[in-house]
C-alpha cells in the first residue's frame, strides 16, 4: 500500500508528561503531531488551549497538525498560529463563514484544513476544496479517543479522493478516529494519504510507539 503520513493524536498520551510524550512519538517516527483542541461546547470534552501548544512546540520540530473542535472559531486562530501550529483544521459547523476562516488561516501563513463530522456530507467542500491544504474525515464523532471506526466514512473518503485526483489538487486526505492496522488499510485503500491515531499509537507505552507507528504506516 502507499505509505500514509502518520499523525499520532496526543489525546491518548499521558497528560502529566506531554512534553516527553511528544518527544517520544517524534523519535518513534511520527510524521506529524496531531493536537486535539476541544472546548466542552462544540464537542462534549475539554482538552488543551494555545498555551499548551506553545509549551509543546520546543519538544519537536515535526509539523503540528492542530485539530480545532471549538466554537466560535475565528477569535482563536491567531493564538494557535502564534503558538506554533503548522496546520490548522476547522469544522464548517464551528463558525458562520468557513471561507473567511480559511482565508484567515492562510493569511497567518499556515496550512488550512477542513474537517467533516461523520454526518457532514463531502458537498460542504464544493467551493473551498481548491483553497485548502487538507481534508480531515472524522471516522468517529469528535470528542473522545478510543471509539469504533464508522465504516460509512470509507465511501466519503473515496469520493473526496476521486475529486482531489480528478482536479489534480495538492490536498492531503487525512482520516481521524478508530484507526488501527485494519481500518488504516481500509482508509488508505479508499484514498487516505494521512492517518491520525491515538489509541493505536500509545497502547503499550513508549517502548511500543515505534512498532505501533510502523504497523499503521504499513511497514510493520
Ligand atoms: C476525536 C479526535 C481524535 C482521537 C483519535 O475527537 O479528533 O484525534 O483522539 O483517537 P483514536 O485513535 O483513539 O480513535
Ligand atoms: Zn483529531
Amino acid at each position: 500500500m502507499v505509505h500514509p503520513v502518520i499523525s499520532p493524536s496526543i489525546l491518548s498520551a499521558d497528560f502529566a508528561m506531554l512534553g516527553e510524550e511528544v518527544r517520544a512519538i517524534d523519535e518513534a517516527g511520527a510524521d506529524w503531531i496531531h493536537v486535539d483542541v476541544m472546548d466542552g461546547h462544540f464537542v462534549p470534552n475539554i482538552t488543551i488551549g494555545p498555551g499548551v501548544v506553545k509549551a509543546l512546540r520546543p519538544h519537536s520540530p515535526k509539523p503540528f497538525d492542530v485539530h480545532l473542535m471549538i466554537s466560535p472559531i475565528d477569535p482563536f486562530l491567531d493564538a494557535f498560529a502564534e503558538a506554533g501550529a503548522d496546520i490548522i483544521t476547522v469544522h464548517p459547523e464551528a463558525g458562520p463563514h468557513l471561507h473567511r476562516t480559511i482565508q484567515r488561516i492562510k493569511g497567518l501563513g499556515k496550512k488550512a484544513g477542513v474537517s467533516l463530522n461523520p454526518a457532514t456530507p463531502a458537498k460542504v467542500l464544493d467551493y473551498v476544496l481548491e483553497e485548502i491544504d487538507l481534508v480531515l474525515v472524522m471516522s468517529v464523532n469528535p470528542g473522545f479517543g478510543g471509539q469504533k471506526f464508522i465504516t460509512s466514512q470509507l465511501r466519503k473518503i473515496e469520493a473526496i479522493a476521486n475529486r482531489i485526483s480528478k482536479e489534480s489538487l495538492n490536498v492531503t486526505l487525512e482520516v481521524d478516529g478508530g484507526i488501527d492496522t485494519t481500518t488504516a488499510r481500509q482508509a488508505v485503500n479508499a484514498g487516505a494519504t494521512a492517518l491520525v491515531a491515538g489509541t493505536a499509537v500509545f497502547r503499550g507505552g513508549p517502548n511500543d510507539y515505534a512498532a505501533n507507528i510502523a504497523a499503521l504506516r504499513g511497514d510493520g
